[in-house]
């Protein structure tokens, strides 16, 4: 990272040459966190924060499919970035169904499937909570609804916000089964320095929205970011073992 930070300031949307050097920096990053949670290249965004992350997938998808319903599930212990936003909706006709969760603070896939509509076009649920710490089950909310999308041939997207889980425990987005999956480097490792860096993942979403790299301070977090998360990943296994 250290060239990033002292030399190399080029504005990785120019066509000199310190640009290209800093977006192949980008690209190169884009690629290797793409490995690490076993999503294409081109199905990773940047983008500059979790807020932003969230709003890109929720409102995307929600403004998108608005002609084919208006329905959203979400848990009622999502984190306030994901909460503002359906009240938002909600607020310009969308209905939100808020599963709750229990004692052990996970919700029921059960009560998940009860809730499914014809009108749902989305689901958000988070991956680990920011407060309590628990594991909502994506595995198996995936795995329903990708059978729902085969018995019924109609579009519904899954997001997560695994903002919290990422460095923490091993991410597959192909293995999780979501769409639309989000997480962040300051959640895990990171230079200490102001700027933050987020990523979201559109998996199988096949609209593509890039956001825009704009300057020589992004293709730096960028740069560290696939690092940061390998280093993450090792000091924890440690950890656990
Ligand atoms: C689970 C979760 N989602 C979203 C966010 C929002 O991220 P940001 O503060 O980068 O906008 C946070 C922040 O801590 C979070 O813990």
């Amino acid at each position: 990272m250290l060239p990033y930070l002292t030399e190399k300031f080029g504005n990785a949307s120019s066509v000199h040459g310190l640009g290209q050097e800093a977006r192949a920096a980008v690209d190169r990053a884009r690629r290797e966190v793409a490995t690490l949670i076993a999503a294409r290249a081109n199905e990773i965004v940047f983008v500059s924060g979790g807020t932003e992350a969230n709003n890109l997938a929720i409102r995307g998808v929600c403004e998108a499919t608005a002609g084919q319903g208006r329905h959203i599930i979400t848990s009622a212990i999502e984190h306030s970035s994901v909460r503002g936003i359906c009240e938002a909706l909600e607020k310009r006709g969308w209905e939100v169904t808020r599963l709750p969760v229990y004692e052990n603070g996970i919700l029921k896939v059960e009560d998940l499937q009860a809730a499914l509509r014809p009108d749902t076009v989305l689901i958000s649920v988070m991956l680990a909570n920011n407060e309590i710490g628990t594991l909502q089950p994506i595995e198996e909310i995936g795995t329903l609804v990708r059978a729902e999308r085969e018995r019924t041939t109609r579009k519904l997207w899954f997001h997560t916000d695994a903002v919290q889980a990422a460095g923490r425990m091993e991410l597959n987005v192909e293995t999780l089964g979501c769409d639309l999956f989000r997480f962040r480097r300051t959640s895990f490792m990171r230079p200490k320095e102001p700027a933050r860096f987020t990523f979201a993942v559109e998996c199988g979403w096949r609209r593509r929205t890039w956001a825009d790299i704009r300057s020589a301070k992004d293709a730096r977090g960028l740069k560290v970011f696939p690092a940061s998360l390998r280093l993450a990943r090792l000091r924890n296994w440690r950890v656990w073992r």
